[in-house]
């Protein structure tokens, strides 16, 4: 399946997403508020093709193909017309979706779904006084989506089922992993659950227990290798011989003892802050940063092509 998406607000998120559906054989049509961005964007997407195509990222696109299907535009009618999807990812402010949702709503065809890249927002908040409310819903990818899959479907009270059904069919044509949440939530489920383990994460340094590196060994030599194939729930699944009731008969009463502990809120900001910013910059200076980002989504690609071969010679 493949269609014409007008990525709207072509900043960090709205680039990635440009990639993510001209990857798949879409046409990507790009508007900002600022109209010298998205023929920025187009470039900064341009340096990144290669890269993706070196490590078998673009399928069987190469990168000029990729390239040809980006389509900057001035006016947000142009953008609009005709298209099937529509991904909103202007700032994370109610006003500015409330204020751009009106416009969306009324230029894009009826039959488009339109969707929001919002971290937070409910979409009750910007999306209740429209018309066309019921094909508006949140779809909010974790950056950059053209690396990694996971997405939050996530519909107001008044998104009509078919709204999230064809979403969750977009997503999947172009290559994302979609979430459909049953209905709204602060925060969505991927920034709760991160939110769960940070806070557990602050706490442990905050009251002397561990130090930050000791918190990310924790992680990245530790659960994050078990969870970049598997999930929670199969991770406890696969560690009682009878499975994931016998896991919990087991070690139900270990977890239920930290509970108590686990209610104090740390002030993230507070004196532990302190502690772990001078770990982090002990460790990584803070004009470091911008090259560590970079060795980041170099192995995060590499990572990735791994993971896609991996999953046709061996299975899912
Ligand atoms: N950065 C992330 O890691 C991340 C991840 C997932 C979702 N998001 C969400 O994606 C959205 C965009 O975030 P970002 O990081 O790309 O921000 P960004 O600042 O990089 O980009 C925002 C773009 O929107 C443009 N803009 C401003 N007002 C506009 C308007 N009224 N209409 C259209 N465009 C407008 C700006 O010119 C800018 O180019 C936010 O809702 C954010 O919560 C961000």
């Amino acid at each position: 399946m493949t269609g014409t998406a007008a990525i709207v607000g072509t900043g960090f998120v709205g680039r990635a997403w440009a990639i993510a559906f001209a990857r798949a054989g879409w046409r990507a049509r790009m508007w900002d508020a600022d109209p010298s961005v998205p023929e920025a964007a187009r470039g900064l997407i341009g340096e990144l093709l290669p890269e993706l195509a070196k490590n078998g990222l673009l399928g069987d696109a190469s990168p000029a193909d990729v390239a040809a299907r980006l389509e900057p535009c001035r006016e947000l009618e142009t953008a609009l017309d005709g298209v099937d999807w529509v991904q909103e990812s202007a700032p994370e402010r109610v006003e500015v979706k409330q204020a751009l949702f009106r416009d969306l709503d009324r230029l894009a065809p009826d039959s488009a779904v339109i969707g929001s890249s919002t971290s937070s927002i409910r979409p009750s908040l910007f999306t209740g006084d429209l018309p066309g409310r019921r094909r508006c819903l949140v779809v909010h990818p974790i950056n950059p989506p053209y690396l990694i899959p996971a997405t939050e479907l996530v519909p107001a009270p008044w998104t009509a089922p078919e709204t999230v059904e064809r979403a969750r069919e977009v997503m999947l044509a172009i290559g994302q992993s979609p979430i459909a949440m049953a209905r709204e939530l602060d925060c969505f489920v991927v920034n709760r659950l991160q939110g769960a383990l940070l806070e557990e994460a602050f706490r442990l340094v905050d009251d002397g227990f561990c130090g930050a590196e000791d918190v990310d060994r924790a992680l990245r030599d530790g659960l994050a290798l078990r969870w970049s194939l598997i999930g929670p729930f199969e991770t406890i699944d696969l560690n009682a011989p009878r499975g994931i009731r016998d896991y919990v008969a087991r070690y139900e009463g270990m977890y239920a003892g930290i509970h108590e502990d686990q209610k104090r809120r740390v002030d993230w900001s507070g004196p532990v802050m302190d502690r772990i910013e001078t770990e982090r910059r002990a460790r990584l200076p803070e004009s470091a940063i911008p090259d560590r980002i970079r060795w980041r989504d170099r192995r995060l690609m590499a990572l990735m092509a791994h993971m896609r071969k991996a999953r046709t010679e061996l299975g899912d």
